[in-house]
């Protein structure tokens, strides 16, 4: 399939339900790159390189420069919150980036101000804003935000629009019954069904307004099946969720590694504090079980206890947050982990992370920004899980069990850029060198 990908012209917006410390952090950095004040590391997009043909070739260009991406000097942003703050104030309040570097693009920030949120405490409980839709039903917000979008690009003379939910957990529902298919959710969209949670109605929207929608928090919104089927017939790529930063983006780098030299795993302990208003959120059971449900999900994976059970059948793996005021949002992590080698000994590794959660997650966002709107000028339609990359819990096709290992992640992302660009993928395998190598020989 050859695929015919639109150029980037003219400016993207990307629309965030939610401008708390990931948000900001990632509009402050981007405004300062744009200054020339910072470098976008952590940026797979404007940072890495992709190896093309043989590595004899020789090339190795930038992804921004491979593929038509939209460049960050034509990047509007914007936002729903309930609280009323404008992006310099929020991302004072977060704390995440220093006073003097937040002056520096103090008024790039301070011409954004959040749109009202559609917010419902039965959703995330620790929360009280009044910046809020007063909208009674689905139906009617649903439309309050598809003006919000459309006024957005029209105001800002946009090309194209993206949205990345970096809005708070919501609390854990399961993919049953209303969710399952479209039909049941419209009608009970209809009914102003309460189990239908906010997120789900900016992603509704944003489908119907042909917008990609991405979600950076593991709540259920486009991974329901009934969302899955609006977002086909509407032509728009959609993926998820919950970014994958600090905690989880070690396990997936040090699992497949023990998994790959045959070394076994008895027991994964995880514990976090962190005292941002994300870990507030997540002080609350209902918030915390969704978060859990997607942290746990990766090592099963990864360690396959089916098919390797004498290395990991005994697998104890438990995962704790601890919302701890002191640490804002300098999450510090401790992972231990009991493996066994060779006729069963023990050993024991321990990782103690003293991450920045903000700073590993604003790259990742404006990764998926740029890719998903890619994507929809590509026009692949639907979960686009080659973007599994930046998530903890990827969205793969129905029966499709989601690959973790970071590794393959990012050879399945840079081979989904070399297929759409009908460049040779690469397996690695190498043999062909030698081969040439002997007939050169002979
Ligand atoms: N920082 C990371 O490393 C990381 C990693 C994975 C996932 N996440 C997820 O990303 C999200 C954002 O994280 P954060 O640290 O910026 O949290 P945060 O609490 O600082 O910001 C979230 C913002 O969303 C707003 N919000 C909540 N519900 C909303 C709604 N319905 N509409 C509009 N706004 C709404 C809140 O008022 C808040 O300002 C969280 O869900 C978090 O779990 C973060």
């Amino acid at each position: 399939m050859e695929y015919k990908i639109k150029e980037a012209t003219g400016k993207l917006g990307i629309l965030m339900p939610g401008l708390g410390a990931v948000a900001t952090t990632l509009i402050a950095g981007v405004a300062s790159i744009n200054k020339g004040l910072s470098l976008p590391i952590g940026s797979v997009s404007q940072m890495s390189r992709i190896r093309l043909g043989k590595r004899t070739e020789d090339r190795n260009p930038l992804i921004k420069d491979f593929v038509p991406l939209a460049g960050l000097q034509d990047i509007v942003f914007g936002g729903w919150d309930l609280y009323a703050d404008n992006v310099f104030e929020a991302a004072s309040k977060a704390k995440v980036l220093e006073a003097h570097q937040l002056e520096a693009v103090r008024e790039d920030l301070e011409k954004i101000v959040p749109m009202k949120a559609v917010f419902n405490r039965d959703f995330v409980k620790n929360l009280d804003g009044d910046h809020v839709k007063t909208q009674r039903t689905h139906r009617e917000l649903i439309e309050a935000l598809r003006e919000d979008i459309k006024t957005f690009k029209a105001e800002n003379n946009l090309d194209r629009v993206v949205i990345v939910w970096c809005g708070s957990t919501e609390k854990y529902i399961d993919a049953e019954d209303i969710f399952t298919e479209l039909p049941k959710l419209e009608q009970a969209l209809d009914n102003n069904d309460d189990r239908i949670p906010p997120s789900m109605l900016y992603c509704y929207a944003a489908i119907l307004e042909g917008v990609p929608y991405v979600n950076g928090a593991p709540n259920l919104t486009c991974d329901a099946p009934a969302i899955v089927e609006l977002a086909l017939e509407n032509n728009v790529a959609i993926a998820g969720k919950d970014f994958k930063t600090g905690q989880t983006l070690m396990k997936t780098i040090v699992a497949p590694g023990l998994q790959a030299r045959a070394l076994g795993v008895e027991g994964w302990f995880s514990t976090n504090i962190l005292g941002n208003r994300d870990g507030l959120v997540l002080d609350d059971p209902d918030n915390f079980k969704t978060k859990e449900v997607s942290k746990l999900s990766v090592l099963e994976e990864i360690l396959d206890a089916n098919k390797n059970p004498e290395l990991y059948g005994d697998l104890y793996h438990k995962v704790r947050i601890n919302y701890y005021p002191p640490h804002g949002d300098n999450k510090e992590s401790w992972d231990n982990i009991d493996i066994f080698g060779w006729m069963g000994y023990k050993m024991q590794i321990k990782i103690n992370f003293l991450c920045r959660d903000s700073i590993l997650a604003a790259p990742v966002v404006l990764d998926l920004a740029l890719f998903i709107d890619l994507a929809q000028r590509a026009e692949m339609h639907g979960v686009q899980e080659w973007l599994s990359f930046y998530l903890k819990s990827p969205q793969t096709a129905p029966g499709l069990p989601a690959e973790h290992d970071i590794f393959k992640q990012l050879m399945k992302l840079q081979n989904t850029l070399r297929h759409i660009k009908g460049e040779d993928l690469i397996t690695h395998l190498g043999l062909d060198y030698y081969q040439e190598l002997i007939e050169s020989i002979q």
